[in-house]
């Protein structure tokens, strides 16, 4: 079918030619004898204005050019009388491709977000769909364009695993066995012999793991894939299924691994300022009037790097001056998001990179800090903890929190090997994870974005259930 998009009739000036236009309508209206539809395609936010002479029309098929319907229009392209668009398509013939019934649930405009989730799959014909999906997409090219141009290899780690990675927990187990009929052993446990992998497997909650030995042996990789956590949580900022990207670098070390965080979440950010300007400017109108100042205002300032002790004497001095925290914040305490979001939005009100965080509340890989003998620790730029601390380096976002978990990893066999031991870590499934550290070890870095949380800051969303075509939460995985 000869048609050419509505992105490109939009900037044409070929005022005078023969065009053909399908796309779905957002609006028809009579008026003075002149019938006007606004068709869209998706391929761009803006419509096209369809003007038809009804006379020339059959008036039963004009009858059936309702809202939602889809339509092939030929005409000529001719110069707008209308603002605010610089052409028009004036048709010759009007070809209904779709009708589309009354019960067509996007009919009405203003339908609250949460009624758009029961109908996912007509969502994404909405404006303010077809701008974060257009957005998710061109920050999916943004992360592969700067990781290729900065020597990373695109690595492809499982999505079935037998071992979990941030020892959480939390996953979904992957089977082909019969679960009302299962097989077990004399202390109730079940036997998995007989099934399709021999032994119990997951979604995977991460791919660093296996991310570690691509890096120890290509330098630097990136991931980019599904992930999955059976985290009960019904929060506006976590999915069950989620995307992430996970670089992993060798010789890289805490204050480089802050910089690549840092850097590479501005480029993104920059790409859609460059390449999302009518996305972002409808959502800027629509959804957030602050979205593209915030945007700017990211790129403009360096973030903070901030030790987590240093955070907890903020935090504490906030309380003393009366602010009123939901959770405790004592030192050893893992932050909460009203935590992480008191420092960002109010204290130094730009992204905050906290760093060195307690041993007790992050995963078993990350490099440990050197002991004091007084049971703490020092950590980055000298800076003296009252307990053990590691390298970790988590990215927090205004709005969002927690946008990046990263961590310089323990390079030491003997150290990891402590850690493991110290949590009691089931090793069957981590020995070869272990033999990076015995066979040529090498100090190295890596982190993990959350996409949705970076499409989420992005378009100034506000659900994590918005940013993704169909999502997975408790309770819900329908479409
Ligand atoms: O902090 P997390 O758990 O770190 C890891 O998984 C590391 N293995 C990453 C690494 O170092 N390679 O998760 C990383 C990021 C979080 O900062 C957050 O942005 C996102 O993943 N994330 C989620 N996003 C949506 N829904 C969830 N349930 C999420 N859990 C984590
Ligand atoms: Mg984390």
């Amino acid at each position: 079918m000869k048609r050419t998009k509505i992105i490109d009739i939009l900037q044409s000036k070929d005022y005078g030619t023969e065009v053909t236009v399908c796309g779905w309508v957002r609006t028809h209206r009579s008026s003075k004898a002149v019938d006007f539809i606004a068709l869209n395609d998706g391929s761009t936010i803006k419509n096209v204005q369809v003007v038809v002479d009804p006379e020339k029309v059959d008036a039963e098929l004009l009858k059936q050019v309702t809202t939602g319907a889809c339509v092939k229009a030929t005409g000529i392209l001719v110069e707008s009388p209308a603002q605010g668009q610089a052409s028009e398509v004036q048709c010759q013939s009007l070809e209904l491709l779709g009708a589309c019934g009354a019960d067509y649930p996007m009919q009405k405009k203003g339908q609250t977000f949460e009624y758009m989730r029961q109908h996912a799959h007509m969502r994404l014909r909405t404006n303010t769909f077809g701008a974060v999906m257009r957005i998710r997409h061109n920050m999916a090219m943004a992360i592969h364009t700067y990781f290729h141009e900065h020597g990373f290899y695109y690595f492809h780690t499982p999505l079935i695993t037998a071992s979990d990675c941030e020892g959480a927990g939390n996953m979904f187990q992957v089977t082909t066995k019969n679960l009302y009929d299962l097989k077990k052993d004399e202390q109730g446990k079940i036997i998995y012999d007989d099934d399709f992998f021999g032994e119990q497997t997951s979604l995977t909650v991460s791919g660093q793991l296996e991310g570690e030995l691509g890096a120890t042996a290509l330098g630097a990789i990136y991931t980019f894939g599904p992930t999955f956590r059976a985290e009960n949580s019904n929060t506006p900022r976590h999915l069950a299924e989620f995307w992430m990207i996970e670089p992993e670098i060798a010789f890289l070390d805490q204050e480089e691994l802050m910089d690549l965080e840092e850097d590479f979440i501005k480029y993104c950010v920059r790409w859609a300022l460059d390449n999302c300007k009518d996305d972002l400017e409808f959502l800027n109108k629509m959804i957030d009037k602050t979205l593209i100042e915030r945007l700017e205002g990211v790129l403009k300032d360096s973030f903070v790097r901030l030790p987590y002790t240093e955070g907890i004497n903020i935090l504490q001095e906030a309380i003393k001056n009366g602010k009123k925290f939901e959770f405790p914040c004592n030192w050893g305490d893992d932050l909460a998001s009203e935590h992480e979001r008191y420092l960002v939005e109010e204290h130094f009100k730009k992204p905050v990179i906290m760093t060195d965080y307690p041993r007790a509340f992050k995963s078993f890989y990350m490099k440990q800090n050197q002991d004091t003998a007084d049971g703490g620790s020092v950590g980055y730029k000298g800076a003296v903890a009252p307990g053990p601390t590691m390298q970790g380096t988590d990215v927090l976002f205004p709005q969002i929190g927690e946008i990046i978990g990263g961590s310089v990893r323990e390079e030491s066999y003997e150290k990891l090997m402590g850690e493991i031991e110290r949590r009691q870590m089931d090793q069957t499934h981590l020995w070869w994870y272990i033999d990076t550290r015995r066979f040529g070890t090498c100090p190295h870095a890596g982190f993990g974005l959350g996409f949705e949380r970076l499409i989420l800051f992005v378009t100034g969303m506000q659900n994590i259930r918005d940013v993704i075509p169909f999502p997975r939460t408790p309770k819900s995985a329908e479409f």
